[in-house]
C-alpha cells in the first residue's frame, strides 16, 4: 500500500523484532503440506502426501456443508458483515473458513469486491463460504486511484440489503483475524461507534484546494482505509456522491519515482494502473483517495463524535529505509512463518494504545467506554503466516479431516 507514515502502535512490550525472520521453510505438518498440495504450491509436499490427499478426496462420502450466507435474513440477532476487497481470489480463504466454521451461522454474512468476473466457486476457494459471495456488479480497480473507494462504496451497498446487518468490516484480501469469531463478534456488537483511523497531518500534501468548498481544507483528514462502520456510517457512505464526485476529479495518484517500485510490484500482484497525462498539479496533489475519503467525509458530516479513532487492522511498517527520517518510504511488511508466531501475535494482541505523533494523540482503545485491545484482525499475511495463525489454535479448532475435504 501507499506512503504511511503515521500512526505508530506503541506496544505495551516490545515484540520480537521482525527484522530477525530468517528465511526458513514452515515446519509443515502432514496437514499443512496436503493443504499446499491441493492449492498448487506442491514445493512443499512429497508425492506421498498427494496420494494421501487423492485418496481422501476419493474416500469423501458426502460434500460439505451449504454456505451458511446462503440463509436468508432473520430477525434474529444482529450480523457482521465482512467486506473483502480481493484483486482476484482470496488466498488466505482457508483462514477464514476456519474463523467462520467456529462462528454462529446466523451471527455473520460474507462479501466480496473482486475483478469483474471473477467468480467464487469451487475452483476458485476451498471455502464454501465464499461461494456465490462476488458482488453481482463490480468495477476493476486501479491501485491508488478512485475505483478503490468505488469498490468500497459497492461492497458498503450490497451489505446494507440484509437488514440483519449493524456491523461493516472492510478487510484487504491479506488481512486475517487474531481472535476467534465469538470473541470478535461481541467485540464489534458491542461498539455503538464506528472505528475509522482519522487523523489531521499538518504536512499533508495531498489536499487540492479545487475541492473547496465542499470539501473545506480544515476538514481533511487521512487514515487507514480498513475501516469499522455501524450500520448508520455505511448509510452515510454508500448516501454520498457529491464529496466522492470531488474526489474523483481532484484526488489522484501521480507517478513519482519511490512509487515506481512498489507499483511495479502491485502490477506483479494483479493492479491494474492508469497512465496519467502530464499536467499541471501533479507535485502537490498527488492523492491516495482510499487513505482519505471515509475519514474526510465524516468529518464534513459531523460524526466525528461517533467514531473511534483508530484502526482495528494492525499494520506492521518496514522503517527501515535508506534514510530513517523519511517517513514516506515506509511500507507494510508482510508476516511469514516465523514472524506470525504466538509470541509476536500475543504481543500485538496486547496493544492497548496507539500513538499519532503527528497530532500529539495517544489513542487509548475503547470499545463502548471500556479499555480493550485495539486490534482484532492484521494484515499482510502470507500463506505460510495464516498457516502458523492456524496451528496456534486461537481463531478456533480446526476439524482437519473436514480441511482436508475442502482445500
Ligand atoms: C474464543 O476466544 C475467547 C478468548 O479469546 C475464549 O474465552 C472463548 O472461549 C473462545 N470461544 C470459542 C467458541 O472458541
Ligand atoms: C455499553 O455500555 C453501556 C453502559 O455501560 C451498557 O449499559 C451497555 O449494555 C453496553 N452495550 C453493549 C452492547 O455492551
Ligand atoms: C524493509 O525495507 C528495506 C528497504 O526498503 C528492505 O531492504 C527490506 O528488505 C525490508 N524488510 C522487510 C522485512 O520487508
Amino acid at each position: 500500500m501507499p506512503p504511511r507514515p503515521t500512526p505508530v502502535p506503541i506496544p505495551r512490550t516490545r515484540p520480537p523484532p521482525l527484522m530477525a525472520a530468517s528465511a526458513k521453510r514452515p515446519s509443515a505438518s502432514a496437514l499443512a503440506a496436503l493443504l499446499a498440495a491441493r492449492r498448487g504450491r506442491a514445493r512443499l509436499v512429497a508425492p506421498l502426501c498427494f496420494f494421501l490427499l487423492l485418496l481422501l478426496v476419493f474416500l469423501r462420502t458426502h460434500p460439505s456443508a451449504a454456505p451458511p450466507t446462503s440463509l436468508p435474513p432473520s430477525a434474529g440477532p444482529g450480523k457482521v458483515a465482512f467486506l473483502f476487497l480481493a484483486r482476484a481470489g482470496l488466498p488466505l480463504d482457508f483462514l477464514w473458513d476456519a474463523f467462520f466454521r467456529n462462528g454462529d451461522e446466523g451471527k455473520f454474512s460474507v462479501y466480496v469486491h473482486s475483478s469483474p468476473g471473477f467468480v467464487f466457486d469451487r475452483t476458485t476457494t476451498g471455502s464454501p463460504y465464499f461461494y456465490g459471495r462476488q458482488l453481482a456488479k463490480s468495477v476493476k480497480v486501479d491501485w491508488g486511484e478512485p475505483t478503490m473507494v468505488e469498490a468500497e462504496k459497492m461492497l458498503f451497498a450490497a451489505a446494507l440489503e440484509d437488514p440483519a446487518n449493524q456491523r461493516f468490516v472492510l478487510l484487504s484480501d491479506s488481512c486475517g483475524p487474531l481472535y476467534n469469531f465469538s470473541h470478535t463478534y461481541t467485540y464489534l456488537m458491542a461498539s455503538p461507534k464506528s472505528v475509522v483511523d482519522s487523523f489531521t497531518d499538518k504536512a499533508d500534501m495531498r489536499y487540492n484546494p479545487s475541492m473547496s468548498p465542499v470539501i473545506p481544507k480544515d476538514k481533511w483528514r487521512k487514515g487507514s482505509q480498513w475501516v469499522m462502520l455501524i450500520r448508520k456510517h455505511a448509510e452515510v457512505v454508500v448516501g454520498d456522491k457529491h464529496v466522492f464526485q470531488l474526489f474523483r476529479k481532484h484526488c489522484k495518484m501521480v507517478v513519482t519515482k519511490a512509487l515506481l517500485g512498489r507499483r511495479l510490484n502491485a502490477r506483479r500482484l494483479g493492479f491494474v494502473f492508469r497512465r496519467k497525462q502530464k499536467g499541471a498539479d501533479e507535485k502537490e496533489h498527488d492523492c491516495i483517495p482510499d487513505e482519505h475519503y471515509v475519514q474526510t467525509l465524516f468529518s464534513i458530516k459531523g460524526l466525528e463524535n461517533e467514531l473511534e479513532r483508530r484502526t482495528l487492522t494492525y499494520t506492521s511498517w518496514n522503517q527501515s529505509s535508506l534514510d530513517p527520517k523519511d517517513k514516506t518510504t515506509w511500507h507494510p511488511m508482510t508476516f511469514e512463518y516465523d514472524t506470525a508466531s504466538p509470541e509476536h501475535i500475543n504481543a500485538i494482541k496486547s496493544i492497548d494504545h496507539v500513538n499519532y505523533e503527528v497530532e500529539h494523540r495517544t489513542e487509548w482503545c475503547q470499545c463502548n467506554g471500556t479499555s480493550v485491545p485495539c486490534f482484532l484482525f492484521a494484515r499482510k499475511f502470507s500463506y505460510s503466516a495464516a498457516m502458523h495463525i492456524l496451528e496456534d489454535g486461537a481463531i478456533g479448532l480446526l476439524k482437519s479431516a473436514q480441511l482436508l475435504v475442502n482445500f
